[in-house]
């Protein structure tokens, strides 16, 4: 196990912002147009990422055209197309220009109901069409407390990767979200962050080999904000950030980003 965070052979560390149901059209662009213009010294040290809503995609996306910021869509569907009313696939996705997207998120399987098996499907898809899926894990309170975490994780991460090969690997960033840290100011400490990212990293490279393994990027969320990113973002295995609410003010966000390429 490599003893620090900044690993030499990765790509920067991704600072990614997942906007979840927030911000109107003209809030959503704003807020883009602030990241376009704010973000260009960030950029040559760390990649940075949003996920908006589905109905501001494309504003989003246009306004950071050319910049180097990322879009990600917070969801999507693996049938391509059909009858499936409500759904948005990541087919469709891809041709509005959009290549990364969010699966697994904690609220996707408490508050509508996404199983580990749909995820799988969810994520075989993704991959399947070319897409980066940033494919989150994490465990409940309650897990935690009774000392289930590492195994909650774990059994989440073998429903997800297992039928995936190797080559998945080199599209797919895991984001380790604890439950009881996500939006309730409450975060993991450094050393629980590193020790879950340790597991993490652990079954990558007994799944796919240690160079593979190695290679993915391993995000951290769960209550980020501009004062305890540097600190988290400097522990082993802590490629990135995802951030919820710290990520709706461009000037927090890029201080988080700002704190982060300070670590490498
Ligand atoms: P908060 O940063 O608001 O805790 O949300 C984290 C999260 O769920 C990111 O996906």
């Amino acid at each position: 196990m490599l003893e620090t965070g900044k690993r030499n052979d990765v790509a920067k560390q991704l600072i990614a912002g997942n906007w979840k149901l927030n911000l109107t059209v003209a809030e959503a662009t704003g807020l883009a147009q602030s990241l376009a213009t704010e973000s260009e010294g960030l950029l040559h040290r760390c990649d940075l990422l949003v996920a908006p809503g589905f109905l501001t995609l494309e504003a989003v996306r246009s306004a950071v055209l050319g910049t180097g910021i990322n879009v990600a869509a917070q969801n999507g569907y693996h049938e391509p197309k059909g009858a499936f009313t409500g759904e948005v696939s990541f087919a469709q996705l891809c041709d509005l220009g959009i290549q990364w997207v969010i699966l697994g998120h904690s609220e996707r399987r408490a508050v509508f109901g996404e199983t580990d098996e749909v995820l799988a499907h969810k994520l075989k898809g993704a991959l399947g069409c070319g897409m980066h899926p940033i494919f989150c894990v994490g465990e409940s309170l309650e897990q935690r407390e009774s000392g289930a975490a590492s195994s909650v994780v774990t059994a989440q991460l073998a429903a997800a990767l297992s039928g995936l090969t190797p080559d998945s690997a080199k599209n797919l960033v895991i984001a380790y979200e604890p439950v009881w840290a996500i939006g309730t100011g409450l975060t993991a400490s450094p050393a629980q962050a590193a020790e879950m990212h340790a597991l993490i990293r652990e079954e990558l490279s007994k799944r796919w080999g240690q160079e593979t393994g190695q290679s993915v990027r391993l995000l951290y969320g769960g209550s980020v904000k501009a004062a305890n990113a540097a600190e988290l973002l400097g522990q082993a295995n802590v490629d990135g950030v995802l951030v919820g609410g710290a990520s709706l003010q461009a000037a927090e966000f890029l201080a988080i980003a700002a704190a982060s390429c300070e670590t490498r």
